[in-house]
């Protein structure tokens, strides 16, 4: 998505080899415009499949997940990663490993938001090592729903996420791919938007 790719380039910072800071329109500040064109983005690359939910793990994918739920008119569950006193019972949880930050975290949604007759999509802000998006997808074969497919805000195509989820047969779509980053440039799988990203 040429509009995501041109915003990354101009406002995102890489930080040594493999991570992207992207607080200012995505992580910390969130600038609605975009997200609305994403959330309708996504809605084009899966309008025919029936989704009935949106997914996602708080906190940097509510954002992106809100805006697919406007586009799709269907309600969005995030993912809590801290036990709630009114979420004590009834619950479907999962343990995702952050490599990030070097912790691992249950993840729990309670039962009354999913059940066997929803249809998902996943929404995700990043895709790194696919911890987070496995967790979601062991929730919804506990609830025994489908899983429709991923949308991914930023896909880092280099680490081990893409072809966990791809091993899995599910169909995944990412906004932006990013293949690397040298010296401080982002580098994308579609090279023709490649240009300095240090600021
Ligand atoms: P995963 O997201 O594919 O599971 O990979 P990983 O375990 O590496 O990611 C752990 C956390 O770090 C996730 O956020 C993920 O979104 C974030 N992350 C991974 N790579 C990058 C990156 O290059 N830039 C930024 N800004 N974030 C990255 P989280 O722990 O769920 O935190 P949050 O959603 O509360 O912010």
């Amino acid at each position: 998505m040429k509009i995501l790719e041109d915003r990354i380039l101009k406002d995102g910072q890489v930080l040594g080899h493999d991570v992207l800071k992207v607080d200012n329109f995505l992580n910390h500040q969130v600038d609605p415009m975009l997200m609305q064109q994403m959330g309708e983005e996504f809605h084009r690359l899966f309008k025919d499949e029936k989704i009935t939910k949106i997914l996602t793990v708080e906190s940097s994918g509510i954002a992106p997940a809100v805006f697919a739920g406007l586009a799709f008119k269907v309600p969005v569950v995030f993912a809590r990663k801290h036990k709630s006193v009114t979420l004590k019972d009834e619950l479907y949880t999962s343990v995702v490993y952050s490599y990030t930050k070097k912790v691992s975290n249950h993840i729990s949604i309670s039962k009354k938001f999913l059940n066997s007759d929803d249809r998902v999509l996943i929404i995700d802000d990043f895709l790194a090592n696919g911890q987070a998006v496995q967790g979601l997808v062991d929730i919804i074969k506990q609830a025994d729903a489908d899983l429709a497919g991923i949308g991914i805000v930023i896909e880092k195509t280099f680490q081990k996420g893409r072809e966990l989820i791809d091993k899995e047969g599910i169909h995944v779509e990412s906004l932006a791919r990013i293949k690397a980053f040298e010296d401080g440039k982002v580098i994308f799988m579609d090279e023709a938007n490649t240009i300095n990203a240090n600021n």
